[in-house]
């Protein structure tokens, strides 16, 4: 149990960390903004509909792909689900349906461009009510 909770935080932190690097510190038009929601505690019920978000502060000037895409993640899984597809980055949020799956702590949400190569992962999560 303590290895594989070890393991899983590793892998969600290297997951994070990989994201980080994704973050532009030069210029760099492949623009894959932060998630600022869901957070650390949040809590989604299956069915209910809620406004991922993201900070748009600060594009860049040039931005190639402005094309995003929502997935869910659970643990170290490489599934992943596509919760929004197909919408602007620049709006900011998109409204989500959670879908139905499994309870757990351990959810992340992964903003990414539909063509780029890596995205921001949020803080694990809660969904409940399967
Ligand atoms: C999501 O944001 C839009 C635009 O602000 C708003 O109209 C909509 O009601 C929000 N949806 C939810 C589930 O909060
Ligand atoms: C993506 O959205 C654009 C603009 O709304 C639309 O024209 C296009 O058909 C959509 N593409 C797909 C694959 O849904």
């Amino acid at each position: 149990m303590k290895f594989s909770l070890f393991t899983l935080f590793m892998t969600a932190a290297a997951a994070n960390l990989g994201g980080a690097a994704a973050t532009p510190l030069a210029p760099r038009d492949v623009y894959v903004p932060p998630v600022l929601y869901p957070h650390a505690g949040t809590v989604w019920f299956v069915g209910q509909r809620h406004n991922v978000t993201w900070d748009n502060s600060n594009p860049p000037k040039q931005i190639t792909n402005k094309i995003g895409r929502i997935m869910l993640r659970k643990g170290s899984r490489i599934i992943s689900v596509i919760l929004a597809d197909n919408f602007s980055i620049l709006l900011g949020h998109i409204e989500v349906t959670v879908p139905w799956v499994e309870d757990g702590s351990d959810y992340q949400i992964e903003n990414a461009a539909v063509f780029g190569d890596s995205g921001n992962f949020s803080p694990l999560f809660t969904i409940s009510g399967s």
